[in-house]
C-alpha cells in the first residue's frame, strides 16, 4: 500500500496561546510547544498543526495577521521557530503553519496603505465599494466597515479588524503565495489554509435573502463560489506543487459529493475540512440560540458521505480551536466524559483518513462554562449573544447558548499538572483554567494505565501500525439506528469493527454481527453480551 507521511500517522493542533507559557506571560509561546515535543510524540503523530503565530493585533487571536513572514514576539522568534521545526524533525514530526490569506490585519501595512486613497498603489488590494449591502459579518453585524479616509465602505468576512483581500488582482496573489513560500524554504511540512472558500468575491455586490433582521450572512453570498478553483490551481502550481508537503484547507460549505473537486488528483489540496459532521445542529446556519437538537444518524450520514467520496483523503476530527469539547457536543447530558472521551478516540481512529488531535482532547477535557458574557474573550461568542440578545433572548438564555458552543471552550489553558493554573503558567492565565484541572491532566493521566491520555496513545499506536485501518474499505452498518454507530474496514480477507454506543442506558447487540469476534479494545475493561452505556468496541470479525 502506497501511502504519503501524512497518512500513516495523526496530526496534533495546537493552539500555542494556551499550551504553554515559558517567560511567565499568562500565554503560551513556542519554547512551549519546544518543551513537550516528547509529550506530542508519545501520541504517535506525525505533525503539529500550530494555529496563527505571527505578528498579529489579536483581535481574532492570531488569525488577524500583521506580517506574514514573522513570528509574534509574544511567541517568540524565527530563531524559536527554526529550532522548533528542527527539534521536530529530530522526532520525525513536523510543523504545519496556518495560512490565513482570505484577509490581513487592519494594521497590516498593506491594508494601511490601501485605505489612504482611492489610487495608491494598494488601492485595490481590498474589496472597496461606496455602498453597502445587506450582508452580515460571520462574527456579527455588517460585513462592511466605513473607512472615513478614503470614504468608502471595505468588506470584512469576520471582525471589522480582518478587511478581505482581493484575490481578483494579480499582486495580491503573488504576495500570498511569496509568503507561503517563505515558510516552506524554512522547512515546514506544509499548511492548514484558512477560510479559503471566502476568497472568491461575486462579478456583482448586491444584498442577498433577508433573515428577520434584514441582514444576510455573507457565508450565503460568497462561500465557493464559481471560480474560486481557478485560484486555487495558480496557488497549487505556484506553492505546493513539486514539495514533500500535507496541505489540509478549511472548507466551510463545500459539500461531500464537490470534494473530488477539491482534493487528490485532479484537486488542489491533500485533505479538506469540511464542516457537515460538526455542523449538523447548524442547518440554517450558525446561529447558536437556533441550534438543532444532535441526531446520530445525521451525524454518522455526514461521516460516511466524506468517507465515501475521498476514500480515505480524509481528515478526521471532532474538535479544535473553533469548536465546543466533543464530549460534550455530541453524548447526551448526563454521559460520563471519561466513556465518552474514548468512546471519539475509537472513532477517530479507526475511520480512514488522517486523525486530528486537538490539544487537550487527549485528556478529555470538557467545556469550560464561563458564568458571565464578560469573561468571554472569544469575538465570535459576543456578536453570537448579541444576535441572540437582539433575537430577544434573556441574559441568562443568551449565555446558555454561549457556554453551549463557545469557542473558548476548547482555548481554555492546557492542563499539565495539578499545581496552580495547571502548570500553564507562573502569572495570571489569558483565559482561565478549568476547574476540574486537578482531575484531567497530563501529568495524572500520565501515570494511570487507564486514562484517557493512554488510550490516545494505545489507539494512535495500534493504527499507525495497522495496513487495515491504514488503508482498509469503509462500511455503515446499521446508518439509519438513533443509538449505534457501527462500522467496519476491510482489506483483503481482514474485517474490523468499531461499535460505539451513544447514549447512557445499555443497547442490545445487533443479531448475530459479532458472533465469534475477537475483541481487541474497548473503553470496558471487561466484555459484557449487550452495549453498556456509551461503550465503544473495537472488534476484528
Ligand atoms: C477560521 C479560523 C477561525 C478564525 C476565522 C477567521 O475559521 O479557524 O478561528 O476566526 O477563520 O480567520
Amino acid at each position: 500500500m502506497k501511502l504519503s507521511w501524512w497518512q500513516r500517522k495523526g496530526v496534533y493542533q495546537i493552539y500555542p496561546k494556551s499550551f504553554l507559557d515559558t517567560t511567565g506571560s499568562g500565554t503560551g509561546d513556542l519554547r512551549g510547544v519546544l518543551e513537550r515535543l516528547d509529550y506530542i510524540k508519545s501520541l504517535g503523530v506525525g505533525a503539529i498543526w500550530l494555529t496563527p503565530v505571527y505578528p498579529s493585533p489579536m483581535v481574532d487571536n492570531g488569525y488577524d495577521i500583521a506580517d506574514y513572514t514573522d513570528i509574534d514576539p509574544r511567541f517568540g522568534t524565527l530563531a524559536d521557530f527554526d529550532k522548533l521545526i528542527a527539534e521536530a524533525k529530530a522526532r520525525d514530526i513536523r510543523i504545519i503553519m496556518d495560512l490565513v490569506f482570505n484577509h490581513t490585519s487592519d494594521r497590516h501595512p498593506w491594508f494601511v496603505e490601501s485605505k489612504t486613497s482611492r489610487d495608491n498603489p494598494k488601492a485595490d488590494w481590498y474589496i472597496w465599494r461606496d455602498e453597502p449591502t445587506n450582508w452580515r459579518s460571520i462574527f456579527g453585524g455588517s460585513a462592511w466597515h466605513w473607512c472615513k479616509e478614503r470614504q468608502q465602505f471595505y468588506l470584512h468576512s469576520f471582525a471589522t479588524q480582518q478587511p478581505d483581500l482581493n484575490w481578483e488582482n494579480a499582486d495580491v496573489r503573488r504576495a500570498l503565495f511569496d509568503a507561503a513560500n517563505f515558510w516552506l524554504d524554512r522547512g515546514v511540512g506544509g499548511f492548514r489554509i484558512d477560510a479559503i472558500v471566502y476568497i472568491k468575491k461575486p462579478a456583482q455586490f448586491v444584498d442577498g435573502p433577508a433573515d428577520s433582521d434584514g441582514t444576510c450572512s455573507v457565508h450565503n453570498m460568497t462561500a465557493a463560489l464559481p471560480g474560486i478553483l481557478d485560484f486555487l490551481h495558480e496557488f497549487k502550481r505556484e506553492v505546493f506543487d513539486g514539495r514533500d508537503i500535507f496541505t489540509v484547507a478549511e472548507a466551510n460549505s463545500v459539500t461531500p459529493d464537490e470534494l473530488p473537486a477539491w482534493v487528490g488528483e485532479g484537486g488542489v489540496f491533500d485533505e479538506l475540512f469540511e464542516f457537515s459532521h460538526v455542523n449538523i445542529m447548524f442547518p440554517f446556519g450558525e446561529v447558536w440560540h437556533r441550534a438543532e437538537p444532535f441526531k446520530l444518524s445525521d451525524f454518522k450520514r455526514a461521516l460516511s458521505d466524506s468517507q465515501r467520496a475521498t476514500h480515505g483523503l480524509y481528515p478526521i476530527y471532532f474538535e479544535n480551536h473553533d469548536k465546543p469539547r466533543a464530549v460534550d457536543t455530541f453524548f447526551p447530558h448526563g454521559t460520563n466524559k471519561i466513556l465518552a472521551a474514548k468512546a471519539l478516540a475509537t472513532i477517530l481512529f479507526t475511520l480512514r483518513g488522517t486523525p486530528f488531535i486537538y490539544q487537550g482532547q487527549e485528556l478529555g477535557l470538557g467545556n469550560a462554562a464561563f458564568s458571565s458574557i464578560d469573561d468571554y474573550d472569544d469575538i465570535s461568542s459576543r456578536g453570537q449573544y448579541d444576535l441572540a440578545r437582539a433575537d430577544g433572548l434573556s441574559d441568562k438564555q443568551a449565555l446558555r447558548f454561549v457556554q453551549k458552543f463557545s469557542r473558548d471552550n476548547a482555548r481554555t489553558p492546557m492542563q499539565w499538572n495539578s499545581s496552580p493554573n495547571a502548570g500553564f503558567t507562573s502569572a495570571e492565565p489569558w483565559l482561565p483554567v478549568h476547574e476540574d484541572f486537578a482531575t484531567f491532566n497530563a501529568e495524572a493521566e500520565d501515570r494511570d494505565a487507564d486514562s484517557v491520555l493512554n488510550f490516545y496513545r494505545r489507539l494512535s499506536a495500534f493504527r499507525n501500525s495497522s495496513d487495515v485501518l491504514l488503508g482498509g474499505e469503509y462500511r455503515e452498518l446499521f446508518p439509519e439506528r438513533e443509538d449505534v454507530y457501527i462500522f467496519t474496514r476491510t482489506l483483503g480477507n481482514r474485517t474490523l469493527c468499531t461499535a460505539v454506543n451513544f447514549t447512557t442506558h445499555d443497547v442490545p447487540f445487533p443479531a448475530k454481527i459479532f458472533d465469534g469476534a475477537r475483541k481487541i479494545f474497548g473503553n470496558y475493561p471487561d466484555e459484557s453480551n449487550h452495549f453498556r452505556p456509551t461503550e465503544a468496541i473495537f472488534y476484528e470479525l
